[in-house]
């Protein structure tokens, strides 16, 4: 039987003042798996990820979120999908400072239904104990730690019970231990939920941990994609260096 895909790419090109960034990128995410793409700073892993919940629009290509392209959608038809299939951890957890941490959580909650306060409320103190918080409802993002505001956004990003769950270098910033707890929970997330999870990062470690499937993006192009212990062995050239951190190779350092 063949699996079933729920995000198919086709194509995918964009360019920033000249500079191509994606190019002509093709991939396939399937349903259930958590699908790990490392790439070097500026390699276009913000991005790719932002054109996947239309905050970015390609210049060319289509992006299949299950049988719809949103390729050429108008912004109030994305933010229906974004809203109703996806939850993003961003780059740096992206709290809002001046909302409580409840309040954060709720965001989604509030903007994209009618629900009433106290099953915001409950849905909200039930998320943030998935991710291992209690009893910070009240507090402000700044009075927290790099790894509790991560948790946070998780949080955030997973109230909305989505089907796809994007993760944009969860662990950056992070000690190894905290780190490790959070990848930890994503391992955790991915088994309570069963969603199709996409994740952006240097962070060979947390790939090891939580990835599937593993691709390379280099050039604006997903090289070398597969299993992650069969792309771990890949004698693709792009790939030893990455994972080496080898300085000499076909990888050009800016
Ligand atoms: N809104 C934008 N306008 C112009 N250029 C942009 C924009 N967003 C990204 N870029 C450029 O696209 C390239 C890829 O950026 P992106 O943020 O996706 O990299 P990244 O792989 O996420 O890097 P990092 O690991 O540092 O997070 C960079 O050269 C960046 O300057
Ligand atoms: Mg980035």
């Amino acid at each position: 039987m063949e699996e079933e895909i729920t995000i198919r790419i086709k194509n995918l090109t964009k360019s920033f003042n000249g500079n191509k960034v994606l190019d002509g990128l093709d991939i396939d995410i399937k349903k259930g798996e958590t699908l790990g793409i490392l790439g070097k700073s500026g390699s276009g892993k913000s991005v790719f990820l932002k054109h996947l919940i239309g905050l970015m629009k390609p210049d060319s290509g289509q992006i299949y979120i299950g049988a719809i392209d949103i390729a050429p959608l108008a912004e109030e038809e994305i933010s229906v999908i974004r809203r109703m299939l996806f939850g993003m951890l961003f780059q740096s957890g992206a709290l809002l400072d001046s909302l409580t941490v409840a309040e954060n959580v709720a965001l989604p909650l509030r903007e994209g239904t009618n629900l009433a306060e106290d099953k915001i409320d409950k849905k909200v103190k039930e998320k943030l104990e998935l991710v291992g918080l209690k009893d910070i409802e009240e507090q402000m993002p700044d009075s927290l730690s790099g790894g509790m505001r991560r948790r946070v956004g998780l949080a955030r990003a997973l109230v909305m019970e989505p089907e796809i769950i994007l993760y944009d270098e969860p662990t950056s910033g992070l000690d190894p231990i905290i780190a490790n707890s959070i990848n930890q929970m994503i391992l955790e997330v991915k088994k309570l939920t069963g969603a199709t999870s996409i994740v952006v990062t240097h962070d060979l470690n947390c790939i090891n941990i939580i990835a599937d499937r593993v691709g390379l993006l280099y050039d604006g192009k997903i090289l070398a994609i597969d299993e992650k212990e069969k792309f771990m062995k890949s004698e693709n050239p792009y790939v030893q260096q990455f994972i080496h951190g080898r300085i000499e190779g076909p990888i050009k350092i800016r």
